[in-house]
C-alpha cells in the first residue's frame, strides 16, 4: 500500500549560505509552479537558513523543517536550537535522530525519543531515521535491527525514514526487494505497537536517492517518500525525484 500523498524531503545538512536562496529555492518554486500536488515537499537548510527559506517559500507548496532539535524548550545548552525555536523560526517539521547525529554527537534512542516529544510539544512534524549498519547488514540482522528500532518509537512520531547508515552518501543504496522487506518490517513494528493508526504513517527512505534511482526506490511497495541528502542541493535532480514520487504514487493509487 502507498500513502496518498508523497512526502520527498531535502536534507541539506551543513550546506548553504544566503546565496542558496537565489539559485535552489527560486529554481525549486519555478519548477513547482505546474508541478504535482498532491507532493509535500519539504526543505530541511541548516539553522541559520530556515527564517529566510520560509519566508522565500510563503505561499508555495513547500514547508520548512529543522535537521535536530534539543529535547529541552529552553535553557542553559550552549550552541543547541530547541523545538519551539525552530517553530518561531518558520518550520513545521524536522528530522531526529538521523544517523550522522546518533553517530557524530552519540545521540541514543531515550534522547531521540526526548527529541520527538519536544518536537511534538511545538507543533513540528518529527521525521525520525532508523537504519542499520553495514555490520549488522552483512551479520543478516537488518530486518531484526531495522524493527526493534521502530518498536522503540515515540507513539507519534510523524514520519519514519528508513535510512541504511551505509547508504547515506556512498552512492550505494539496498537492492529493492531489500528495501521493500525493510518497509514491511517497520509498518508491522509500529502498527503492533501504536495500533492501526500509524498504518498512515508514511514510512520514507533515505540513502543515495538520486533522479536516475527514484523512479525505481519510489515504486516500491511501502515507499512513501525519500528523505535526500546530496541530491536536494541540485534544483533540477530534487525536481526529478519530486515528479518520481509523484509519478510512482498516480501509478499506484490511480489519482491524479
Ligand atoms: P544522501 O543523504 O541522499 O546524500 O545519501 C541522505 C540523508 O542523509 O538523509
Amino acid at each position: 500500500m502507498k500513502q496518498s500523498v508523497m512526502t520527498i524531503v531535502g536534507n541539506w545538512k551543513m550546506n548553504g549560505l544566503a546565496d542558496s536562496l537565489g539559485g535552489l529555492v527560486s529554481d525549486l518554486i519555478d519548477g513547482l509552479q505546474e508541478g504535482p500536488a498532491a507532493t509535500e515537499v519539504v526543505l530541511c537548510p541548516p539553522a541559520t537558513l530556515i527564517e529566510r527559506v520560509a519566508r522565500a517559500v510563503e505561499g508555495h507548496r513547500v514547508a520548512v523543517g529543522g535537521q535536530d532539535c534539543h529535547a529541552q524548550a529552553s535553557g542553559a545548552f550552549t550552541g543547541d536550537v530547541s523545538a519551539p525555536m525552530l517553530a518561531d523560526a518558520g518550520a513545521s517539521w524536522v528530522i531526529l535522530g538521523h544517523s550522522e547525529r546518533r553517530q557524530a554527537h552519540g545521540e541514543s534512542d531515550a534522547d531521540v525519543r526526548a527529541k520527538v516529544e519536544a518536537a511534538l510539544k511545538a507543533g513540528l512534524k518529527p521525521i525520525v531515521c532508523i537504519g542499520e549498519t553495514l555490520a549488522e547488514r552483512e551479520a543478516g540482522r537488518a530486518v531484526e535491527v531495522v524493527a526493534s528500532l521502530s518498536d522503540d518509537l515515540n507513539d507519534a512520531a510523524f514520519a519514519v525514514a528508513y535510512e541504511p547508515v551505509w547508504a547515506i552518501g556512498t552512492g550505494q543504496t539496498p537492492t529493492l526487494d531489500q528495501i521493500a522487506e525493510i518497509h514491511t518490517a517497520v509498518r508491522r513494528a509500529i502498527v503492533k505497537r501504536l495500533g492501526q493508526g500509524a498504518g498512515a504513517t508514511p514510512i520514507l527512505y533515505g540513502g543515495s536517492v538520486n533522479a536516475a534511482n527514484a523512479g525505481d526506490i519510489l515504486g516500491v511497495e511501502g515507499v512513501d517518500g525519500a528523505l535526500v541528502g546530496g541530491a536536494s542541493l541540485k534544483a533540477p535532480d530534487f525536481l526529478a525525484i519530486i515528479a518520481a514520487g509523484e509519478a510512482a504514487r498516480v501509478a499506484v493509487t490511480g489519482q491524479q
